[in-house]
């Protein structure tokens, strides 16, 4: 019976160390790949869509998905620390739940981590082209954006998810060093941007607070379907815990990169959303019944073309500062996006590679995709699959499905999680936890119930798709891993 097919937590930690990753990282380095994985394109970009959906009313969406974010990270600590391997919510799962219920989780980390990696490739590309036609080097129109943004293939996504693949294949120490810089920018940018924005917050652009309401289930509307999309912005803490076979000393330094990386971010975001509705204002472009049109719709597409609205921008924190009259610092910010971004994109196909490495070394994927590189140390194969699958749908998609795509993933990994924090406690009270979720009873079942809000405040359309990826995942698992399986009878 597949569901008891459940690996004992001894022998993940056994394998670990058996085929390991060279163990070079440590707190500060996690942190600022915490840091390099969270901040980017939800803050750079998505806030305009968030603006869309919920009015001046997103600054709460801001909170509601960092408060579904911080309880998810108080779990995802927890097993961070007790299994300190590769995989994250697709090993803890394989460990608690079993292994038809950790193929599932693993099948929703590639919305997770390849999906999101492409949707900040794309929201990368709105402020490189932005960045070129100021310099009057723009691209045709054709090769800016994806078919269903207006253009036929977005060649900026296309060529930067590629490029950091190529960083990805020579190696982890080399890319963190790069993302270290990199997150500096992103931090800078931000921080003018706050000092910019907040003296010329003014009251009147609060009112109405809540254009759109709270929203409705599968509405997609609202301060709630605002937050299902802004929680992207947040997406990419745990990836600090799929680095945890590299790390030095995981069991202590893996909950200090989570809770500090999210830390930081949350108290970024608060003051960028404060500052960017109380300076412009950010009510949304109504549709003729009344609600806010669809972000990403040719309807808002078009109603775009005559205004100047925060809802409308491509780059909205450049756009901000240009509408506030401080035109070079907002070109600062937009090359400071366009510098920072890929840092973002490192840390998704880096997650991803990893969590298809672990699932290639338990059977339920190819052996041969696991193979490290003799020189570089790196699982050069995988690597290689997943950079150029991201540069293709990054080609292809717009930034705002990608997110809310990668979002259904992500929310649906994290409730495995808490899952699995609450199933270990009462059958292995024992174990040893360096890192114990403070008053777990209250804080995993509120970050189950939070991330069910926020998934089912998503689309109808997302959901449906990511019900259609699981049936996918179901069918290639019985074809392929229960087969497969190294923990098959044979
Ligand atoms: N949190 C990451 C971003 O905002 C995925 O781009």
């Amino acid at each position: 019976m597949i569901f008891w097919r459940v690996k004992p937590l001894d022998q993940i930690l056994a394998t670990a160390e058996k085929k390991a990753l060279k163990r070079q990282l440590g707190p500060v380095q996690l942190t600022l790949l915490g840091i390099g994985a969270i901040i980017g394109t939800g803050i750079f970009v998505l806030t305009a869509e968030a603006g869309q959906k919920a009015g001046p009313g997103m600054m709460v969406a801001f909170v509601i998905a960092a408060v579904v974010c911080a309880l998810a990270a108080l779990a995802y600590a927890e097993l961070a620390a007790m299994l300190p391997v590769s995989g994250s919510a697709y090993t803890y799962t394989y460990g608690v739940l079993g292994e038809a219920v950790a193929w599932l989780v693993g099948w929703a980390l590639v919305l997770e981590y390849a999906v999101a990696a492409g949707a900040v490739a794309v929201g990368w590309s709105g402020y490189m082209n932005g960045l070129l036609a100021s310099a009057g080097m723009s691209l045709p129109e054709f090769l800016r954006t994806g078919p269903y943004d207006g253009g036929s293939f977005n060649l900026l996504a296309f060529i930067i998810s590629l490029v950091i693949t190529g960083l990805l294949v020579i190696g982890t120490s080399k890319s963190a060093w790069v993302n270290a810089v990199l997150v500096a920018i992103k931090v800078v940018a931000l921080s003018v941007f706050v000092v910019m924005a907040i003296p010329a917050v003014k009251n009147p652009n609060f009112a109405p607070f809540l254009p759109a309401g709270w929203g409705t289930p599968l509405g997609g509307f609202g301060v709630l379907g605002a937050a299902a999309s802004i929680f992207f912005a947040y997406v990419g803490f745990d990836a600090v815990s799929t680095a945890a076979e590299e790390t030095k000393n995981p069991n202590r330094n893996i909950p200090i990169g989570l809770i500090a990386s999210l830390a930081v971010c949350t108290l970024f975001y608060l003051l960028v959303g404060y500052g960017a509705v109380g300076s412009v204002g950010s009510q949304p472009v109504m549709g003729a019944d009344g609600m806010p049109l669809p972000p990403g719709s040719p309807e808002l597409a078009a109603a775009c073309k005559n205004l100047d609205a925060l809802v409308c921008s491509k780059e909205p924190l450049a756009h901000v500062l240009k509408l506030l009259g401080f035109a070079g610092i907002g070109n600062f910010i937009g090359l400071a996006a366009a510098l920072a971004l890929p840092s973002v994109i490192l840390m998704m196909i880096y997650g991803q590679t990893r969590i298809f490495f672990v699932m290639s070394r338990d059977g339920l994927l190819p052996e041969g995709l696991s193979k490290v590189h003799p020189t570089f140390h790196t699982p050069h194969i995988i690597t290689m699959i997943t950079g150029v699958a991201v540069s293709l749908f990054s080609a292809m998609f717009p930034v705002g499905i990608l997110a809310d795509i990668s979002n259904s993933g992500t929310l649906f990994a994290f409730m495995a999680v808490a899952v699995g924090v609450m199933i270990l406690r009462v059958t292995q009270p024992d174990r040893a936890r360096p890192f114990r979720t403070p008053l777990v009873w209250i804080v995993c079942p509120a970050a189950i119930l939070g991330c069910l809000l926020l998934f089912l405040n998503l689309s109808a359309y997302t959901i449906e798709l990511f019900v259609g990826w699981a049936a996918i995942g179901v069918v290639v698992y019985l074809a392929y891993g229960l087969r497969k399986s190294h923990l098959a009878d044979r």
